[in-house]
């Protein structure tokens, strides 16, 4: 991982290290003192990786706070630190419940079940795996049982929705979302008991905290609760909140599949969680969507409606594999549009919480309008989920950027980047640790020996066998790429990750491998202008890599062949071309390769006939190698090869391959920029390239007034499959 790198992971670990108690991590010291619910599990996420010791124990106190119905309380209290916020144990008044948990103090209603997910990430992500096979075996009961406590007590009707009873429950305590819900409730006719807040004594400005409004309700529904003594069956006759929202049930959704997971390895029966995966997800799809909106909305059960009001909930489904592929299609659209700051839409972050298209929009106030790092981090995650990379990708520049540019804050402004809310804020640091593991940690050149397994000593001609067919010639080209297009669309779609596993056992691909045996036999030299060249060999190069990676059987990373680039091989017009040739010989127009030696193709090679006349650097960015790094997938098409140039050089430069931090005149790009400077004309010519495709104006004027002044970091390539 590069240097700089570990340098901002650090800072995030100091975060944590300063909100770290002995026992769990406070989300922020002063606004908020004691343990909360789904911020460890997303510290848990983080700690999985740099302290495995830690993460267990985050989960640990969180569970030894669970009540004897199973349910996880949304605070767990420190005793030693009471009196600094509110409500606490004094106002819960939890002990007159006979579920509560002996000894210890927690507050009587629950958050989003982010448990399963977190203690799957430990065992994945652990550096020190002996902790881990134990501690899979002590949660596994606890976790059943919170959500045995979800579909008993909380999904009235059986249908795999479990119901929130609070706003705070939702994690999203004042998202507009509750608005119409808590409006029923008739403040004049209510008693709310007297109370003081201590969230305004903590120093953030009231503007970005909930109004008085919202707050009484928010008291008033706990004080109903405590009358109630948290008796759930009377909750639900009485609480005038009741809500199936999306963002807890696509939690819940994702955790469910978690547990089966956990199962698995435990080697324990999973059938109960899978009932309730499928139930949960056919739900969720069925009940939560609407179709005219194209988002998931939460269903009002007082009421009996779907609410129409679009926050950044309705695009978890997404998270929790929930939502068919038509509505994630619909799902995209609407995110990736300038109600949720669209890809390359410039000056703005990625996710706002609410729609600021609406009137209500606040770029300020908490979840009303501003940008979360744990929301970005779900979506992110769904967003790969489904495909859809290159939006993932522009969202994991955000998750880094923003703690880097303007602080491990609690929530950001989505114009312009400035931080609210507390500071030091431990969730935001935890999934900044995860995203830059997951997005720079290189599994293919981590332990290189130990990681490669196969070695090509020879030529592996992949389109040798094939008998002869009735094609004519003239078509073999334009069927090959066809059946790339049909590749393409099915199983990488336009958003750029590779569903190997399934092409592998596809008629597409079946029909792919016939049409390659008849590659030989191609006319090149009718593959005669610059830009049909660019398509066709663009096209041709990632096609074959992909069929490379199915045909060696590459698990994790090209990195596992040495040779994958140079000795698998396509006959195509009697000539052989290995990746290699192609790139580096073709579409470099022979240029050496990055690290040195000769050029590609020697004086009288014959395959010099069809190289390209010039460079276009913007090749880098379509070419597929198989791994997270480059380029994602797509399809490029002779008529139109100059704007899809454009548009891959774009989404690039807007990615997570490209980070600018114009506080620290500081650019840290990928080492595609590196290898292939010469290409670019040069580190001015990299600086001028990223310039000209940046969409923020302000990096945009970094680049230009301070030529000579830029500290350039080179980001570790990442090898690992682009799955
Ligand atoms: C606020 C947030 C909630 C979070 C808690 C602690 O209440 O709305 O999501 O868990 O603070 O960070």
């Amino acid at each position: 991982m590069a240097d700089i790198i570990k340098k901002y992971i650090s800072k995030a670990t100091s975060v944590l290290n300063a909100n770290w108690t002995g026992a769990y991590t406070l989300p922020a010291s002063g606004l908020y003192p004691h343990q909360w619910n789904w911020d460890s599990g997303f510290i848990a996420i983080g700690y999985a990786h740099i302290n495995t010791q830690r993460a267990i124990k985050e989960l640990t106190s969180l569970f030894n706070g669970q009540w004897k119905n199973g349910m996880v309380p949304q605070i767990v209290f420190n005793k030693d630190k009471l009196g600094n916020y509110f409500p606490e144990p004094d106002f819960w008044q939890t002990e007159n419940s006979p579920n509560a948990p002996e000894g210890i103090l927690t507050s009587g209603i629950t958050m989003p079940p982010i448990h399963a997910v977190a203690a799957l990430r430990i065992s994945e992500n652990a550096r020190d795996n002996k902790d881990v096979k134990p501690f899979l075996k002590w949660i596994y009961p606890r976790l059943l049982s919170l959500h045995r406590y979800f579909y008993r007590e909380r999904d009235p009707e059986g249908q795999g929705l479990v119901y929130i009873r609070h706003p705070w429950e939702s994690g999203m305590d004042n998202s507009p979302m509750w608005d119409l819900v808590l409006k029923r409730l008739d403040m004049s006719s209510l008693k709310v008991p007297p109370y003081e807040r201590k969230d305004l004594a903590s120093g953030v400005r009231p503007e970005e905290r909930p109004a008085r409004e919202d707050y009484d309700r928010f008291v008033y529904l706990v004080d109903l609760f405590r009358r109630l003594k948290y008796d759930e069956e009377l909750i639900s006759k009485e609480s005038p909140f009741l809500v199936y929202g999306p963002l807890f049930n696509a939690i819940l959704s994702a955790s469910n599949e978690a547990l089966i997971r956990i199962g698995e390895i435990l080697k324990e029966r999973t059938d109960e969680a899978e009932e309730w995966e499928g139930l949960t997800k056919k739900a969720i799809s069925e009940k939560l969507y609407q179709p005219e909106g194209g988002i998931f909305n939460f269903y009002d059960i007082r009421e009996k409606k779907l609410l129409d009001v679009d926050s950044a909930a309705g695009f978890m489904p997404l998270f929790g594999g929930a939502a068919t592929k038509e509505q994630a299609l619909k799902l995209y659209d609407y995110l990736n549009s300038q109600s949720f700051c669209a890809l390359h839409q410039g000056n703005c972050f990625t996710v706002p919480n609410y729609d600021t298209r609406k009137e209500d929009y606040d770029r300020t106030n908490y979840w009303r309008g501003p940008v979360w790092i744990n929301i970005n981090w779900m979506l992110m995650q769904g967003l790969r989920r489904y495909g859809f990379k290159q939006k993932a990708d522009a969202i994991a520049k955000d998750i880094l950027e923003l703690p880097v540019r303007f602080g491990f804050r609690e929530y950001f402004d989505s114009f312009d980047g400035r931080g609210y809310g507390a500071h030091n804020f431990s969730w935001s640091a935890a999934l900044f640790i995860d995203t830059a593991y997951d997005n720079y940690l290189d599994v293919g050149t981590q332990a290189p020996g130990k990681r490669i397994k196969k070695i090509l000593w020879r030529d592996i001609i992949l389109n040798e066998s094939g008998g002869k067919s009735e094609m004519p010639l003239g078509i073999i080209s334009q069927n090959m790429l066809a059946a790339i297009r049909e590749i393409n669309s099915n199983y990488c779609s336009k958003c750029g990750s590779v569903d190997y596993g399934a092409i592998r056992h596809s008629k597409e691909y079946e029909e792919y491998r016939r049409i390659t045996a008849k590659l030989k036999e191609l006319d090149l030299a009718a593959v005669k202008e610059e830009h049909q060249k660019l398509a066709f060999w663009i096209n041709i190069y990632n096609t074959i890599v992909i069929d490379r990676i199915i045909c060696v059987g590459i698990r994790r990373s090209v990195k596992e062949v040495t040779g994958f680039f140079s000795k698998i091989k396509y006959d195509i017009g009697g000539y052989r071309f290995s990746a290699n040739d192609i790139e580096h010989g073709i579409l470099r127009a022979n240029s050496r390769p990055p690290l040195g030696g000769l050029k590609q193709f020697k004086p009288m090679d014959p395959r010099r006939q069809f190289v390209l006349q010039r460079i276009d650097p913007r090749i880098h960015f379509t070419l597929v190698c198989g791994s997270r790094s480059c380029a994602p997938i797509n399809f490029y098409t002779e008529t139109g090869i100059y704007d899809e140039l454009e548009v891959a050089a774009t989404n690039f430069i807007n990615s997570s391959e490209v980070i600018i931090i114009p506080e620290e005149k500081r650019v840290i790009i990928s080492l595609i920029f590196s290898w292939y400077k010469k290409d670019f004309g040069g580190i001015e010519g990299v600086l001028a390239f990223i310039e000209k495709y940046i969409v923020d104006d302000d990096k945009r004027e970094l680049l230009k007034k301070n030529k000579d002044k830029i500290h350039l970091d080179y980001l570790y390539y990442n090898w690992n499959l682009n799955e």
